[in-house]
């Protein structure tokens, strides 16, 4: 296999089509922001409260295909809780490697992934044994 470290490479913004004056469009942090490279082992975002961290990520994150509240990559529910539609304009560049799994760990929504999967549990199996 080539040695080619991490599973994304890099994300492409395409927001200049978008209603700039709304949320998300209007956050500073997407003004100028065409392109993020990654690290190949792990990405820190950081900034002040309120600049757009959680938005960012979770729009990374449904671009990628995880549940927008959260949960393994088989996860899939929805609650009340909506996500902006910043998704929409993001594009993941993957690496060769793939994962066997992932995990969009989302302290906001947890309770909601941890209720979904207590349900999905106490549904009696249906597979033969
Ligand atoms: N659904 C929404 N509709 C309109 N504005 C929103 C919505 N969600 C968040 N915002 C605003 O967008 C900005 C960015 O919010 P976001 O939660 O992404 O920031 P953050 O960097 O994760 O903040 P924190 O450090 O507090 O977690 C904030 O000003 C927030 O009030
Ligand atoms: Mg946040």
């Amino acid at each position: 296999m080539i040695d080619q470290p991490g599973f994304v490479s890099e994300i492409l913004f395409n927001t200049k089509t978008n209603h700039l004056n709304r949320y998300p469009y209007n956050l500073y942090v997407l003004k100028n922001l065409k392109s993020l490279a990654l690290d190949d082992k792990v990405t820190f975002i950081v900034g002040e409260n309120g600049t757009g961290k959680s938005t960012l990520i979770e729009a990374i994150a449904i671009a990628y295909g995880f549940n927008a509240e959260g949960g393994s990559i088989n996860i899939n529910f929805s609650t009340r809780f909506s996500s902006s539609d910043l998704y929409k304009s993001i594009q993941i560049k993957k690496t060769l490697n793939r994962p066997k799994d992932g995990y969009f760990l989302r302290a906001e929504s947890f309770f909601n992934v941890a209720t979904n999967i207590e349900e999905l549990d106490a549904i009696p199996a249906t597979a033969k044994k």
